[in-house]
């Protein structure tokens, strides 16, 4: 199977030495692409900036560095893959105006001052705009929440149209951010969901890697 695995954040850039961007290591995307490597399917990577080295054995790697970037890379990439995995943590929204020169702290002659108030617009939702190219794909999103973790993992697996979403609570220990370990619940459409003990990232990698092996006719 060909899998197509977005990972870690988006950087929006302000002025080119000031970025909006979130807490995402990149660590549970690269595990469950070398689970995937591990199980022989061929994976295209698509990485935010991180300080993970790429695994040995992908198929492809794309970096990208905001969420309009990500979309571009995914439309892109989506066609010749039988499977999308969207770890990425993309910033929601990007400064409406992004300087091409450094904003001081005062503006000056030909220089503007950084803003008091920063003007958001909103970034494209990447799984909601791709779902009419997802055909028989499958499709795996994450949702890092940090309350009502379930009633909100399930509202965006149904508005996503998801195969599976994979929720954790980003304040319980061992879990979220830069950790090895995770804490995950697995929800599928119409079912219980499925909450597995603590582990590593790379076994939780393994078990995402079953799931798509079980959903797609042809490994
Ligand atoms: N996602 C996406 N495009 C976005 C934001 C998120 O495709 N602009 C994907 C993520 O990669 C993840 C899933 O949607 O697989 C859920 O991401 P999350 O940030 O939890 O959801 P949001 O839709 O951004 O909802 P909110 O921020 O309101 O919780």
């Amino acid at each position: 199977m060909r899998i197509l695995i977005t990972a870690g954040p988006t950087r929006e850039f302000i002025d080119p030495v000031r970025f909006i961007s979130n807490r995402s290591t990149g660590k549970m995307g690269y595990a469950i692409a070398e689970a995937a490597i591990a199980a022989g399917h061929e994976v295209i990577l698509v990485s935010g900036p991180v300080s993970l080295e790429p695994p040995a054995g992908l198929f492809k790697f794309v970096s990208i560095v905001s969420a309009l970037d990500l979309l571009e890379a995914v439309q892109r990439e989506l066609p010749d893959t039988e499977a999308l995995v969207m770890t990425a943590a993309v910033a929601d929204f990007r400064p409406k105006q992004q300087a091409h020169q450094k904003l001081h702290k005062k503006a000056t002659d030909g220089r503007d001052a950084m803003p008091t108030c920063l003007e958001l617009t909103p970034n494209p939702d990447i799984l909601k705009t791709i779902r009419p190219l997802k055909e028989n794909r499958i499709f795996v999103g994450f949702a890092a929440e940090t309350n009502d973790v379930i009633s909100s993992a399930t509202d965006k697996l149904v508005q996503k149209g998801l195969d599976l979403l994979v929720a954790n609570d980003v304040t319980k220990p061992g879990a979220g951010f830069g950790t090895d370990t995770n804490l995950v619940t697995l929800l599928e459409p119409n079912q219980a969901p499925v909450s597995l003990p603590l582990q590593s990232k790379r076994s939780i990698g393994d078990e995402i890697v079953r799931f798509l092996e079980r959903k797609h006719p042809i490994v």
